[in-house]
C-alpha cells in the first residue's frame, strides 16, 4: 500500500481519549485530547467501565473538531491504539476506527499503544534516526529496548514489579496527594531536598537491566510512618518526595545509560508518561555522552498524535475496515517489520 497523505489517529487506550490528523509530508496537522482524570480521581484510579463510556462520548466530537480544524472532509487512512490497554476502552476506538474506515472507505492500520509511545519523538522536528535504545516509561509499563529499526524490538529489561509510572502513582497516595501522583509528585518534590533520605537505587547495583520499585516504594512508606508517628510529617512532605523522585531517577538514567552503551547505541529515545518528569530528562541529557531525544511534554502522556505518526509509518499492514482488534496483553518485541519502509 502506497504511504498517505493524511492519517487519523485514534486513542482510547485507557484514560485519554487523543485524536489526531498527521500528513506524511507536513507531520502533525490538528490533534486534540480529552482527560477524563476528573471522572475516575474520586475512585483513586482508573475505573474501566466509565473509561469505555466516556470515549464513547467524547471521540466522534473530538474527531469532528480536528477534522473542521484541519478542514479536512476525509483522511487516507485510520490509525487506531489496538493494545496493550482496557479492552472495553480499546473496543471503542476500535469500533469507530472501523466504522469510519467502512464510511470513507480508507484503510485502517491496528497500532501497538507502546510503539506510539517510542515513535512519539518522530513528532519533533529533529526526530531520531534507528537503531537507538529506547526508556518506555509510563503507568503500566518500563522497558528497556533496543530499537533496531521500525518494528525490530529487542527487550533488554523490563521491571520485575511496579512500572515506574505506577511507583510514582503509589508513592504520591501513600503522601497523600491526588491522583495521578506522579506530576503532584513531581512538583511536591520542587520544593524539597532530594538528599534529606537515602532511599535505596533499587537493582542499579545489579549487572542486569531489569527494574524493581517494590523496595524502594516500601522504604518511603517506612519513613512516612515514622515521620506520621513524630507528628512531623508536614514539614517532611517534600523532603521524601524530592528523595524519592532522586531515587528512582538514578535508578532509571543509571541503567538506560548502561543498557545503551552496552548495546554500543549513542541515541536514547526517552518516552511514555514518566518521560514528561523535567528531573529525569535533564539527569539523562547530562550523564549521557550520546543524543537524547524526547516528545514534548503534551506527547509524553498519552495522546492520538504518536498513534496517527506511527500508524502513518506502519501503513503498508493497513486493511479494509472488517476486524476491531483490542488486544490487553500485547509484548512489543513480537511485533514484526512492515513488509515496506
Ligand atoms: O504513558 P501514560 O500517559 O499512560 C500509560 O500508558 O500508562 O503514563 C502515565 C503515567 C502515570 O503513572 C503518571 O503519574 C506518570 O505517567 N507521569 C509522571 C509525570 N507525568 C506523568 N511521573 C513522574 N513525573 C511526571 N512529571
Ligand atoms: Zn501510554
Amino acid at each position: 500500500m502506497t504511504a498517505p497523505k493524511i492519517t487519523l489517529g485514534i486513542e482510547t487506550s485507557c484514560d485519554e481519549t487523543g485524536v489526531a490528523l498527521f500528513s506524511t509530508q507536513t507531520g502533525l496537522i490538528a490533534h486534540a485530547l480529552h482527560s477524563q482524570i476528573d471522572l475516575h480521581a474520586v475512585y483513586g484510579g482508573v475505573v474501566p467501565e466509565i473509561a469505555s463510556r466516556d470515549h464513547v462520548r467524547m471521540l466522534l466530537p473530538l474527531i469532528q473538531q480536528v477534522m473542521s480544524e484541519a478542514g479536512i472532509e476525509k483522511p487516507d487512512a485510520i490509525a487506531y491504539t489496538a493494545g496493550p490497554g482496557l479492552t472495553g476502552a480499546l473496543m471503542v476506538g476500535g469500533g469507530m476506527a472501523n466504522g469510519l474506515g467502512l464510511a470513507w472507505d480508507c484503510p485502517v492500520v491496528a497500532v501497538h499503544h507502546m510503539e506510539g509511545h517510542l515513535l512519539a519523538p518522530m513528532l519533533e522536528e529533529k526526530p531520531p534516526e534507528f537503531p537507538f535504545l529506547a526508556l518506555l516509561v509510563s503507568g503500566g509499563h518500563t522497558m528497556l529496548i533496543a530499537v533496531r529499526r521500525l518494528g525490530e524490538y529487542e527487550m533488554l529489561g523490563t521491571t520485575l514489579d511496579d512500572a515506574a509510572g505506577e511507583a510514582f502513582d503509589k508513592t504520591a497516595k501513600i503522601l497523600g496527594l491526588g491522583y495521578p501522583g506522579g506530576p503532584l509528585l513531581a512538583a511536591l518534590a520542587e520544593e524539597g531536598d532530594d538528599r534529606a533520605y537515602s532511599f535505596p537505587r533499587p537493582m542499579l547495583n545489579r549487572p542486569n537491566l531489569d527494574f524493581s520499585f517494590s523496595g524502594l516504594k516500601t522504604a518511603v512508606m517506612l519513613e512516612i510512618r515514622k515521620a506520621e508517628a513524630a507528628g512531623s510529617i508536614d514539614s517532611c512532605r517534600a523532603d521524601i518526595a524530592a528523595s524519592f523522585q532522586r531515587a528512582a531517577v538514578d535508578t532509571l538514567v543509571g541503567k538506560a545509560i548502561r543498557a545503551a552503551e552496552s548495546e554500543g547505541l549513542d541515541r536514547i529515545v526517552v518516552a511514555g508518561g514518566v518521560g514528561a518528569n523535567r528531573l529525569l530528562r535533564s539527569e539523562i541529557a547530562e550523564r549521557f555522552s550520546g543524543e537524547v531525544y524526547y516528545p514534548r511534554f503534551e506527547f509524553c502522556t498519552d495522546n492520538g498524535a504518536m498513534i496517527a505518526a506511527a500508524g502513518a509509518l506502519r501503513i503498508s499492514q493497513a486493511k479494509a475496515a472488517t476486524e476491531i482488534r483490542a488486544v490487553a496483553r500485547w509484548p512489543l518485541d513480537t511485533l514484526d517489520v512492515p513488509a515496506t519502509t
